[in-house]
């Protein structure tokens, strides 16, 4: 058996692990012998000081093993996330915690340390961290990085790219796909600032889970702002993790979904009757399937799909800056039903009964959001598609659409009122494309999603249309 002994190591492994035996509280000769003794075992890797960077081996790894980065910002909902920590590591996912200073106030990075199993790193001058991890190595070392909750200050450094303290140098080096658990005050969330933020970081690709409605913690304040509960960060990075290797991986894809309001006065709207259940399997489905998805949703009453970007809308306008905003992206799927007209204008004030006549509405029509995408010279998307909702001859009017509208391929249903598709669970379709045109039987909306998911995935890795 060869003897080595510390003294004959290079002085700058020396002084590494002078610093991990002076931050363990080891004597550096203790240090060597738990390193060994861990290595023998073939620990976690993150007992290893130097794990392996080869990308394909975190692919290989098994899901159990898929490790995390958390971010926590400063925020009140900060309590949440030690909860977070406990879910992600039900699902067999290994934690390492990031906080920010304004975290600190909040939660201890003691408190975060014990329940990840490994110290929070806090700083990104520390010495003792630079050399035993960095923030490198941090942002490299993980699958998928969490930032819950994901303040308005945080958001902002985000988008503009600064690295002024650890947990946004982090956030600025890492290569992995980042999902953000947004928690503000309403005004905070609808500040004007904060929307453009939240644009740029969607369209950078981040994931965004939340922020739901409810109390805030302020006295006498509701609305949306709350962090999104732990089990649904969980679930929304569950779905992150399991798409990284999926056939979509690393496509960008949009989804419209729902119908959209057009309003009349400050009270009234003409609406639609689209459930945006099927629009919103799509966004899951793809989503599942690995892609970065951005889902433009009128107002509906679902949840948001885990680990898809949802950008909620009223009018069609508003649908059409959000799909703007999303571009560039590889599939663009067009599932809203989008108002074709809308009020010519709209009046300031609730109109009011009691006059002569009815008051008559002067419509216009609506921007077509599908067409206008379909038919761009630049920046189109490789494969647009159409949805075609027709109460007879559905086929055929499937196929003007698809040379109208100048989309790739038109799925086709029959929402007559005795299908039952209009906010049912179930879909017939017939996909129509220049080779033809399939008919697919009658299946839940959800199959129908992953049927046409499994479509798109093949279509896009010959980049055929
Ligand atoms: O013309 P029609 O409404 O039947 O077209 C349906 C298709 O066009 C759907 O894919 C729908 O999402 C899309 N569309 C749109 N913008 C509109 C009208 C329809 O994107 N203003």
């Amino acid at each position: 058996m060869p003897s080595l002994t510390v003294r004959q190591l290079d002085e700058k492994l020396k002084q590494r692990l002078r610093l991990r035996a002076a931050k363990h509280g080891r004597s550096v000769e203790d240090e060597v012998r738990t390193i060994l003794r861990a290595a023998a075992a073939d620990t976690d890797s993150f007992v290893r000081d130097e794990p392996s960077h080869d990308p394909a081996l975190a692919h290989d790894r098994p899901a159990s093993s898929k490790r995390v980065l958390l971010v926590i910002g400063g925020g009140i909902a900060a309590y949440k996330s030690l909860d977070l920590i406990r879910r992600l590591r039900e699902r067999g996912l290994v934690v390492r915690v990031v906080m920010t200073k304004a975290a600190q106030q909040f939660v201890t990075p003691l408190a975060a340390g014990a329940l990840s199993g490994e110290r929070a790193f806090t700083e990104l001058f520390d010495p003792a961290s630079e050399f035993d991890v960095g923030h490198i190595r941090l942002a490299r070392e993980c699958d998928l990085v969490v930032v819950a909750p994901a303040t308005a200050d945080l958001m902002a450094k985000m988008a503009n790219g600064l690295a002024s303290d650890l947990a946004t140098a982090v956030l600025l080096a890492t290569d992995k796909r980042i999902l953000l658990a947004p928690a503000m005050n309403p005004r905070m969330w609808a500040h004007k600032a904060t929307r453009r933020n939240l644009a740029q970081l969607v369209a950078d690709g981040v994931a965004i889970v939340g922020p739901n409605a409810g109390e805030m913690a302020e006295n006498n304040e509701a609305g949306l702002g709350r962090m999104a509960e732990p089990l649904e960060i969980a679930d929304a990075a569950g779905a992150l993790l399991a798409g990284a290797t999926g056939a979509l991986k690393g496509r960008r894809v949009v989804v419209t979904s729902g119908p959209t309001h057009e309003p009349i006065d400050p009270v009234r709207y003409i609406a639609n009757r689209s459930s945006g259940k099927q629009g919103h399997a799509i966004a899951a489905a793809a989503a599942a399937a690995g892609a970065q998805v951005t889902l433009v949703s009128g107002p509906v009453n679902l949840p948001d799909p885990p680990g898809v970007c949802v950008v909620r809308v009223e009018s069609a306008r508003d649908m059409q800056a959000a799909v703007e905003a999303a571009l560039p992206a590889d599939v663009a799927v067009f599932v809203a039903a989008v108002a074709d007209w809308r009020t010519a204008s709209v009046s300031g004030e609730k109109i009011k009964k009691g006059g002569a006549r009815a008051p008559t509405l002067a419509l216009t029509e609506n921007p077509d959001i599908l067409a206008s995408v379909a038919q761009r010279k630049a920046r189109r998307p490789k494969l647009v598609i159409g949805f075609a909702a027709e109460t007879e001859k559905v086929v055929e009017h499937a196929k003007a659409k698809l040379a109208r509208k100048g989309c790739d391929w038109i799925v086709a249903n029959d929402v007559s009122a005795e299908s039952g598709v209009m906010g049912g669970d179930d879909n017939a379709v017939h996909l129509v494309t220049a080779a033809g045109v399939e008919s697919w039987p009658a299946q839940s909306k959800d199959a129908v999603a992953a049927a046409l998911v499994a479509r798109i995935a093949e279509a896009v890795a010959g980049d055929g249309r």
